[in-house]
């Protein structure tokens, strides 16, 4: 169920809610709508802050009771010292959701003092986001167990067209990272290469896409060597997903966005160890990116004309897998070394890359969970961001900061090439361990060689395998947040 966002005016003292959220950053003081708020609960709301029982340090949060009247709970949220009022405001919302969920109120209000347009779409995704879960495959709770679950969010201002607008971009955004996030939640054996392509399909019935989907047979009309090197170990039919959303000018060269689908990632013949393999289902939420993106865009309906390209498949060991030391023909025409069936990732996004170059791209941004080496170098904290051109990184890393997706840039430099060089092709698959995100990059760069690129690893950014707080185990919404936030500054 999607969280239904609305409107109100923060008249706190008087609200008829189950929960009122407050957010609120250090050092604030009771005053504007808050003091009629403290007023109905008898002072305890400046005697909470007078003794500085309550901070408002990041995070940190403290559960009120309501008063006779008003609202039933206060739950008041710490900002901390913002720095980015847009990012503290999301994470809020985000955690004010998570606890309401968990108290099972059915509905909150949220009030963190004015708010600009910008403002409440942060508390809109935040608050969607924290509401978020995924429960298609549990049994639920006998009924009379059962918690409401959280139906509606209330943000709270005064300016009725910050409100407006915010909500609507919010929520139209929200519902991209909510599918991106069922996606990525969805169990292999369900979330299938064909299941993403009818996703795919779905999308753009209901946006007016164009929507191509290749199976096996086109990709070997088209030389995609690379690609089905991957997908010959599995009986299921690989995809390439080609969603066209036309909202700019006619003719303008559209920005191209591209996602790693593998649906499950064995690792092939080169077989992953046993423990933690399961996480190896996230191995499409690239792909889950760019289809929550589509999903976003074609709601906020943004003037500009932008391509999204899914390429997913399953790598899995079997008679008829890719062995090491075969070589394969990209469609590009370059001669390929697997080295190590496990950089599969690569060996899909080479031939989707050179796909690209049909749309006369104006730019071409990918997403991949392409390496556990960029998690060792960046952590759950940032994505690993390389391109082939220092404007276009830049403003994909501007974009991945207004989004809350932080980036970071690794080098490209020709001197790492050394390690994919192959002796009996062009290219091979795998340089081993050192610089393993950047050599990955390199590799894709071959492919992406005719126009401005960026690759963003998301390997340790796109799902989390702890609670953060904000977000429990599982898929994050990246790199949902910064493909929006690209289009949309490309947007006329
Ligand atoms: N899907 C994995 C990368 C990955 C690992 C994502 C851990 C998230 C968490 C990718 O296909 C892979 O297996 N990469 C190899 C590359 C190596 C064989 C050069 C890796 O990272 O070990
Ligand atoms: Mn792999
Ligand atoms: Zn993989």
């Amino acid at each position: 169920m999607t969280l239904s966002l609305s409107a109100g005016r923060p008249e706190l003292g008087a609200l008829d809610v189950p929960l009122l959220v407050i957010a609120l950053p250090s050092g604030a003081k009771v005053d504007g709508p808050l003091t009629a708020l403290d007023a109905t609960l008898g002072g305890a709301l400046s005697r909470t802050i007078d003794r500085r029982d309550f901070r408002a340090g990041r995070d940190e949060s403290l559960h009120l009771s309501g008063a006779a009247t008003g609202p039933k709970r206060v739950l008041l949220l710490g900002l901390g010292k913002p720095t980015d009022r847009s990012a503290s405001i999301r994470r809020a919302g985000a955690l004010a959701a998570r606890q309401g969920a968990k108290m099972g109120v059915g509905e909150l209000a949220f009030y963190a003092g004015t708010l600009d347009a910008a403002e409440v779409e942060a508390a809109a995704v935040g608050l969607a986001a924290g509401a978020w879960e995924y429960t298609d495959t549990k049994t639920p709770p006998p009924a009379e167990e059962r918690r409401a679950p959280l139906a509606t969010a209330r943000i709270l201002a005064d300016d009725d067209a910050s409100l407006k607008s915010g909500i609507a971009t919010g929520s139209a955004i929200a519902e991209g990272h909510g599918l991106a996030r069922t996606l990525g939640m969805m169990p292999g054996n369900l979330c299938t290469p064909d299941f993403l392509a009818e996703t795919g399909r779905d999308i753009a019935r209901r946006h007016g896409m164009n929507v191509t989907v290749l199976g096996r047979a086109e990709m070997e009309q088209l030389g995609m060597g690379s690609f089905l090197s991957v997908a010959q170990g599995t009986p299921q039919d690989p995809k390439l997903i080609a969603l066209e959303y036309n909202g700019g000018a006619s003719g303008a060269a559209p920005v191209v966005l591209v996602g790693k689908g593998l649906c499950f990632d064995s690792g092939g013949i080169s077989i992953k160890p046993a423990q933690g393999m399961e996480w190896m289902k996230f191995d499409m939420c690239g792909a889950a990116g760019v289809l929550g993106a589509m999903e976003a865009i074609g709601r906020l309906g943004l003037k500009v004309n932008v391509v999204g390209l899914v390429g997913s498949t399953t790598n899995m060991p079997s008679g008829t897998a890719v062995k090491p030391g075969d070589v394969v023909q990209s469609m590009s025409g370059k001669f390929i070394e697997i080295i190590n069936t496990d950089a599969e990732g690569r060996l899909v996004l080479a031939d989707v890359l050179a796909y690209a170059r049909r749309y006369k791209p104006a730019a071409v941004v990918d997403a991949a969970t392409l390496t556990g080496a960029c998690v060792i170098a960046l952590g759950h904290t940032a994505t690993g961001v390389m391109g082939n051109n220092a404007d276009l990184v830049l403003e994909v890393i501007k974009a991945g900061t207004r989004a809350g997706e932080p980036g970071w840039e690794l080098p490209m430099w020709d001197d790492f090439k050394e390690l994919i060089k192959s002796d009996v092709a062009d290219v091979k698959n795998s340089g081993g361990r050192p610089a393993g995100t950047i050599t990955a990059a390199l590799f894709l760069k071959e492919f992406a060689d005719e126009y401005p690129w960026v690759h963003l690893d998301v390997a340790g950014t796109a799902y989390t395998e702890s609670d953060l707080g904000t977000v429990p185990r599982g898929p994050t919404g990246v790199p949902v947040g910064t493909f929006v936030e690209v289009v949309r500054g490309r947007a006329g």
